[in-house]
């Protein structure tokens, strides 16, 4: 009997043609992920589970999943998954590491110039029909330093880009060798150096317990003054409550800020503050990008179903 794949996000449709193409018996109900209750009455009948982040497999879940074999998460993080009762049921989650690099580092780019340029205020201003031509004085991002916090594949590619635009880069990253620094042309730093010179700094890291409130009160405090924060990754790297008191007080510049500690997120504390840009999670949010993370999470996926690989 062919394996059963449940898609429960809103996926590219891409993802079921190639389901259906390998031979899989495949339903696609975009919906579901937001019905728990309904979720968990169908999962039983599931060999593999393909999400984006609406999903929420939990250990109810999965207690539930009496045949699932697979969990497949288009996209990178896969917080919205319990690792621990999935790796204890053995159930395998994958995610598509690569898909979607570009596009979440193109946003934080935008950001940067956003921030520097405040172009959702001055839109906003033009189209209300005042000419404020003198209040939207912006900086050159060219001959800033960049403070890159975590210079994997997203980071790396911000890197990239902010060369290309003649910033300076410095990277934080545990895990960068002194080699591949100096092949991306980056200098390698601690975080303390990073946030004492950086004017613009940006995050790249996974949410872990290592890397959680990595820009805490304190460590916002250590950053020069004015500087611009940019964060399209996790919302609990940043402490929020710290980042619009040092705003409001003149010591942090701007924010550009697309992820939040609670999301969906409805009210923050970053909201309504003058110099911050919000986007609603959109790091991923192109149509190349939701076409490659489905494509490559149904290759996947029908990999490890049909040949165990
Ligand atoms: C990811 O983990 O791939 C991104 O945050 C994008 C998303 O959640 O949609």
């Amino acid at each position: 009997m062919a394996p059963k794949v449940l898609v429960s996000d809103k996926l590219s449709e891409t993802a079921v043609q190639i389901f259906r193409d390998r031979g899989i018996d495949v339903d696609f109900m975009p919906e579901v992920g937001k019905d728990k209750e309904k979720l968990q009455e169908i999962i039983g009948q599931y060999d593999g589970l393909a999400i984006r982040s609406a999903t929420k497999v939990t250990a109810k879940l999965l207690e539930a999943a009496d045949n699932l074999k697979v969990v497949g998460r288009a996209g990178i993080g896969v917080d919205n998954v319990d690792r621990d009762a999935a790796s204890k049921k053995g159930v395998i989650v994958m995610n598509t590491p690569f898909g979607n690099s570009i596009t979440t580092a193109e946003h934080a780019i935008a950001m940067m110039f956003a921030v520097a340029r405040q172009i959702p205020e001055a839109s906003a201003s033009t189209q209300a029909g005042k000419w404020e031509k003198s209040r939207f004085m912006g900086v050159e991002l060219t001959g800033k330093t960049l403070g890159v916090i975590g210079a994997g594949n997203i980071g790396s590619i911000v890197c990239d880009r902010a060369r290309g635009l003649r910033m300076k880069v410095v990277a934080y990253d545990p895990f960068l060798s002194q080699e591949r620094a100096d092949k991306m042309g980056v200098e390698k730093v601690e975080l303390d150096e990073l946030l004492g010179r950086a004017d613009f700094i940006t995050l790249h890291v996974p949410l872990t317990d290592q890397t959680e409130n990595i820009l805490s009160r304190e460590n916002l405090e250590k950053t020069k003054k004015g500087v611009r924060i940019i964060n399209c990754a996790r919302g609990g790297l940043v402490d929020e409550q710290a980042l619009a008191d040092l705003i409001e007080a003149g010591h942090v510049g701007s924010a550009g800020i697309d992820v939040f500690a609670e999301e969906p997120a409805t009210e923050n504390p970053l909201f309504g503050l003058p110099n911050v840009v919000c986007t609603p999670h959109l790091g991923a949010a192109t149509s190349e990008a939701q076409e490659n993370v489905a494509l490559q999470v149904a290759e996947q996926m029908s990999d490890y179903l049909l040949t165990g690989a």
